[in-house]
């Protein structure tokens, strides 16, 4: 095992034999997290929703780590779509809460470890206290150029499409000729971010929920019955296993054969 993993992955464990799998030059750039199954895993131990919720950030900060660790450069997380507003308030503010929480406490480790924290959705339906805990994050991070953690707060992928639409719409002289995927590209809120190589998403659930539409055209899918507050590293790395033993064809063929 590479020797800087020795204090993070205990020598004969599952794990360990995971990362002897895994080959350090293919790993994905950039992997993206449907993190469900919250309130399920409370339920199934007779606890409030809110519990789940509570462990859910535990696992986001061993997700974090590992990616750090084994040098993933980017990890979207999808912590608050726009559709989530229609859960009962208490619920709503309490999730807030969890990150505002998250942030004032975890500022520190970002900055000790040089990671960079990105939001994408719309900012200005988060409430204000929250808002300006994660600018105040954004803007201490910035210049950081180890793991950069993007959070979807607030996030829909239509949303996300349509005012990228808009913004061209508004531009004064747009030349449509110029507007390719490209360019479009850098009207969505993941301009400057790579596309997701890799999806996950935990708790059973076989559907994308209004994430990353636009981005995900050509990502590898992996999908687990685990629910998120039960994912941590191993689970992580058995994602980047299977990921690994993937062929990425982009509609080519592999070889290309002389078809005569
Ligand atoms: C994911 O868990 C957390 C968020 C959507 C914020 P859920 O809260 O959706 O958990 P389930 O799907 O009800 O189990
Ligand atoms: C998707 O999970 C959103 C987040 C993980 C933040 P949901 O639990 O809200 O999605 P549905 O309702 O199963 O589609
Ligand atoms: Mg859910």
């Amino acid at each position: 095992m590479r020797e800087d993993l020795k204090d993070f992955i205990k020598s004969g464990s599952e794990e360990e034999l995971l990362v002897n799998q895994l080959d350090f030059s293919r790993l994905p750039r950039h992997v993206a997290v449907i993190m469900d199954g919250n309130g399920r895993w409370a339920k199934k131990r007779k606890l409030p929703r809110i519990e789940g919720h509570r462990t859910g950030a535990k696992s986001v900060r061993e997700i974090v780590e590992t990616c750090a660790r084994l040098g993933i450069k980017f990890l979207t997380l999808y912590a608050f779509s726009k559709e989530n507003w229609k859960r009962p308030k208490k619920e709503v503010a309490t999730l807030w809460k969890l990150l505002e929480d998250y942030l004032k406490k975890q500022d520190k480790v970002l900055v000790k470890n040089q990671f960079r924290l990105k939001v994408i959705g719309q900012r200005e339906a988060i409430p204000v206290s929250v808002k300006k805990e994660l600018e105040r994050v954004e803007e201490l991070t910035k210049d950081n150029n180890n793991l950069t953690i993007i959070l979807a707060l607030n996030y829909g992928g239509r949303d996300e499409i349509m005012d990228a639409v808009r913004k061209i719409c508004e531009e004064k002289d747009f030349d449509m000729n110029s507007l390719d995927e490209e360019r479009f590209s850098q009207y969505l809120y993941t301009n400057h971010l790579p596309d997701p190589d890799l999806l996950i998403r935990t708790s059973g659930e076989l559907r994308i929920s209004n994430f990353l539409l636009w981005q995900i055209a050509y990502s590898e899918i992996w999908f687990t019955k685990v629910f998120w507050p039960d994912f941590r590293k191993k689970q992580m790395l058995q994602a980047l296993v299977d990921y690994q033993k993937r062929e990425r064809r982009f509609g080519d063929i592999y070889p290309h054969e002389d078809l005569n």
